[in-house]
């Protein structure tokens, strides 16, 4: 398929080999349902709904018209003192799916700025609250919370962090909680909800009092899928009770339905007092991301300032665009008139049969998942993420778009999947790995 690029020099990617990507480029020139086509022709399945972004599908007709409409009526208001209804419309969609009493939502426009901007709606209640001396956040170790200075802080990934050293002071980390006996356990682990307890051992020395949030991902995304121990969470939100710390929930991958309810809070039945959300909001056609907070924090923040004044000293020139509300909400109405996130509660197991049906396979060094996610650990060759590596690049050019990060693949194909492509998915996953024995 034609191209009209000259040079691929001047775009530095992001998270990118960049050298090695211009020398032999994988683009990607178009996209509709389960597949995507790279500029040679050839025809990909996406494994991974891009980056865990479009449960819907790619190429949605709707999504595209929505913004087409909203573009041509209103392309942009400041948010600043001004509004459009569709941030309205858009917030009172969102906050149906929360789970109670958390219906207050604060637009942002990708992951990584829910999670700063959630850093400071912790600060700015707690400092409403007359509780100013809470300074310290909690996160955890293998944590991926975006690439903003808050979320690399709370990082607990090196590659992500060890190039700036220059983070914000007062974060301390838990152990992640994958231990060696979870091996291959699929859905939670039986195991692990003890590691819960580094929180009490974190709030011995520094006094619970000092603590303003733990940030933790339902299950660990990025760093190749860590589900929860049964109890650990829970465990989690009662420390956190006791000492009046605010338990944050970055959901920018569980979030609309990957563990078969909108939102991995109610699959665990666990309510954070806040929910980082972002990706398949908008299923990612037009980047977005929100902070959904408790009734109690926002109207904390609010009320703790004149009638006439701004409350929150916070936002982005983009924060709730039109575009990104249209396509939000053209978003939640596929989401519930094709009842997707029953889909992805109905087709878990099928899938998660399918990758486990890798487990004997001679590369193959774990697998954990829940829901529509799942990751595959591949042993590596000796040098820490370079077989990973090079599967990644082998498999799209043998049809399979899958996320890696080091030598951990993470499935998470669309809801809108059929089984013939989960099972397209897996095979062409191993037939990859076949190649590389
Ligand atoms: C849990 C989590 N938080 C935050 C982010 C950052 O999102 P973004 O890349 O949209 O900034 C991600 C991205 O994968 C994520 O998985």
């Amino acid at each position: 398929m034609p191209f009209d690029v000259n040079s691929l020099e001047n775009h530095w990617m992001p998270f990118s080999a960049n050298r090695d990507f211009k020398a032999n480029p994988r683009l990607v020139v178009k996209s509709d349902g389960m597949y995507c086509w790279d500029y040679k022709g050839g025809k990909l399945i996406d494994g991974s709904s891009g980056l865990f972004c479009t449960p819907a599908g790619h190429g949605r007709r709707e999504i595209a018209e929505a913004v087409y409409k909203q573009m041509l009526e209103n392309d942009y208001t400041p948010h600043f003192q001004l509004g459009h209804p569709g941030s309205f419309e858009l917030a009172e969609r969102v906050s149906r799916l929360l789970p109670e009493p958390m219906n207050h939502v604060f637009f942002v426009n990708s992951g990584s700025e829910s999670v700063e901007t959630a850093m400071k709606i912790v600060m700015a209640y707690h400092r409403a609250n007359g509780e100013s001396q809470r300074l310290r956040f909690v996160s955890r170790e293998r944590a991926y919370h975006g690439v903003n200075m808050g979320g690399v802080s709370l990082a607990g990934m090196v590659k992500n962090r060890e190039t700036f050293p220059v983070t914000l002071p007062n974060i301390v980390t838990m152990r992640h909680t994958m231990t060696p006996e979870q091996a291959f356990s699929k859905g939670q682990p039986e195991t692990g909800a003890e590691l819960a307890e580094d929180l009490v051992r974190i709030c011995e020395p520094y006094g619970g009092s000092t603590i303003a949030a733990v940030f933790v991902e339902p299950i660990a995304g990025s760093t190749g899928t860590i589900v929860p121990p049964i109890g650990y969470l829970k465990r989690l939100r009662e420390i956190c009770d006791e000492h009046n710390i605010l338990l944050v929930f970055d959901e920018v991958i569980t979030g609309f339905g990957r563990t078969g309810k909108p939102f991995a809070s109610e699959t665990f039945d666990v309510t954070p007092d806040i929910i980082t959300m972002a990706k398949a909001l908008t299923n990612g056609a037009i980047p977005m991301g929100a902070v959904a907070v408790k009734d109690n924090i926002y109207e904390t923040v609010t009320n703790a300032s004149p009638e006439n004044a701004i409350e929150f000293f916070h936002g982005y020139t983009y924060s709730a665009h039109p575009a990104a509300c249209a396509a939000g909400i053209a978003t939640q109405k596929i989401y519930q008139e094709e009842g997707l996130f029953d889909r992805a509660a109905d087709m878990s197991e099928y899938f998660l049969d399918a990758v486990w049906s890798l487990k004997d396979h001679e590369l193959v060094g774990d697998l954990r998942g829940y829901g529509m996610m799942a990751g595959v650990e591949i042993k590596h060759d000796g040098v820490a993420g370079r077989r990973g590596t090079q599967l990644q690049k082998d498999m799209f050019w043998n049809g399979l778009h899958v996320k890696f990060t080091g030598d951990n693949a993470i499935l998470a194909p669309a809801f809108v999947a059929e089984r013939q492509h989960i099972d397209e998915i897996i095979d062409t996953f191993r037939k990859t790995l076949d190649q590389h024995l």
